[in-house]
């Protein structure tokens, strides 16, 4: 193909951002001419920063899917079902090349939309979808695979590294730097998705199931968010040389893919322990590589603009790849849930009553199932009368701290709920 001709569903930030690429495409490196033959969204009248009028009006995006005058159907309006996956559904069961940002719906149906594409042999391509403006799917599906990877961490939402990153560095509570983060855009209006972990998750599932030819499951990713993150979580795990991240990570175990994100401790030398505000960051590990680290912008119009065009510019080559970049001859790993027998030392925060005995009823509850402490921090009785512990722990079994911290919880010197965080001890 020397043109490429595009039908666009979804006119908000990032349909907005590829259109204005396509106007000052003179100045890309495209490998030909990129035309915009039709677009689509829920209202025509609605203001936007671009203008399109010059383009064909469509009410529904399937039908711009299979109108004969489009090449490529770019999808860009969100949400893992309805209009989205039915107009992605229609463009592929027509024969027609699908580039999309959507995650949600790459992770809850990617299984299914890639064995369409493979029946239709054609190309469905996300590299929007994760990590933004980080050319991450493309180097994970084709540059590496001469590296056998062992494992993939990252931080893959910006909205969350930006709270925890910027509730520590002003001491500002978790409500507060929501609320400026709407204010300035990196947070919807509303956060859900976001701050509960399941747009990481999302990203992570795809991730995984690219670094490990698995076929995509979502319902076995474990997912928890930064929603229950205090700043005197953060405040006590700096002080025991600890940053604790929304930590995305993906790994090879001995049944299968385990895959999960959840707030992680991280030493201040790990690689991932700087990465700060609202970048995301992607680290893969694997022989004969050693490791590699992609970071740069995980959202906005132009960042994720840019890799949406990318997707298009490799669509000028006819031949159609699978979308996880898997081929018969490779070996099918599935999902599934992590061992209990997983080992990891831990952040433990308390809030212990002031009474005699207490600190001992936490040390004998840690000690009861193996756990031994490290590090340990006691401040001064809060307001409440609870007194904050923190607890470095060293490395014991996933299951035994989690057995430890229930009966942590279930004392009756504990005050709330414990805060347990697993530290990444990798560097
Ligand atoms: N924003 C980012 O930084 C970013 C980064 C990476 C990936 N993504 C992904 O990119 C996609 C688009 O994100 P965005 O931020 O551009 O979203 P957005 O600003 O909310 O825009 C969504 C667009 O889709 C249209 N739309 C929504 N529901 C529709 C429906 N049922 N039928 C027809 N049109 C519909 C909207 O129409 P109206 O304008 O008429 O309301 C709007 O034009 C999402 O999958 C998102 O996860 C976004």
């Amino acid at each position: 193909m020397k043109k490429v001709r595009l039908g666009i569903a979804g006119l908000g930030h990032v349909g907005c951002g590829l259109i204005e690429l396509v106007e000052q495409q003179a100045g890309l490196r495209l490998p030909g001419e990129v035309e915009i033959v039709g677009v689509s969204a829920r209202s025509r009248s609605r203001n936007r920063p671009v203008s399109i009028g010059a383009y064909r009006w469509f009410d529904d995006a399937a039908t711009l899917a299979e109108d004969p005058d489009v090449d490529v159907f770019v999808e860009l309006m969100g949400g893992s079902d309805g209009p989205a996956k039915f107009a992605v559904e229609t463009a592929l069961n027509a024969g027609k090349p699908v580039v999309t940002a959507n995650k949600a719906l790459i992770a809850m149906h990617g299984q299914a939309l890639e064995d369409l594409a493979q029946s239709r042999d054609v190309d469905l391509m996300f590299e929007a979808a994760v990590a933004g403006g980080v050319p991450v799917v493309r180097v994970l599906r084709d540059s590496l695979t001469g590296v056998t990877i062992q494992r993939v961490t990252g931080i893959l939402n910006g909205t969350c590294n930006f709270l925890t990153t910027e509730m520590l560095r002003a001491a500002r509570s978790y409500d507060d730097v929501l609320d400026e983060a709407q204010r300035l855009g990196y947070a919807e209006a509303d956060p859900t998705l976001d701050v509960s972990g399941m747009d990481a998750a999302h990203k992570a599932a795809i991730l995984a199931s690219i670094a490990f030819t698995a076929d995509l499951d979502f319902n076995r990713v474990s997912v928890s968010g930064v929603d229950t993150i205090e700043l005197l979580d953060l405040v006590l795990a700096d002080r025991l040389g600890l940053r604790i991240k929304l930590i995305a990570e993906a790994l090879l175990s001995d049944q299968g893919v385990v895959c999960r994100v959840a707030p992680m401790a991280l030493p201040m030398h790990h690689p991932l322990a700087r990465i700060d505000g609202s970048l995301n960051t992607v680290r893969v590990e694997g022989p004969p590589l050693g490791a590699v680290t992609l970071t740069g912008p995980g959202a906005g119009a132009g960042p994720t603009a840019s890799a949406v065009m990318g997707d298009i510019s490799k669509l000028f080559s006819p031949t159609a790849r699978s979308p996880f970049g898997r081929a018969n001859h490779h070996v099918r790993r599935t999902f599934v849930d992590a061992a209990p027998t997983e080992r990891s030392a831990f952040f433990l925060r308390v809030k212990l009553s002031d009474k005699p005995g207490a600190l001992a009823s936490l040390s004998e509850a840690l000690a009861a199932q193996n756990v031994s402490v490290d590090k340990l921090l006691q401040d001064s009785a809060d307001e409440t009368g609870a007194s904050p512990v923190a607890i470095m722990t060293h490395v014991c079994s996933r299951g035994d701290m989690r057995v430890a911290a229930a009966h942590v919880a279930g004392l009756s010197c504990t005050v709330g709920s414990p805060q347990l965080i697993p530290i990444d001890s990798m560097a």
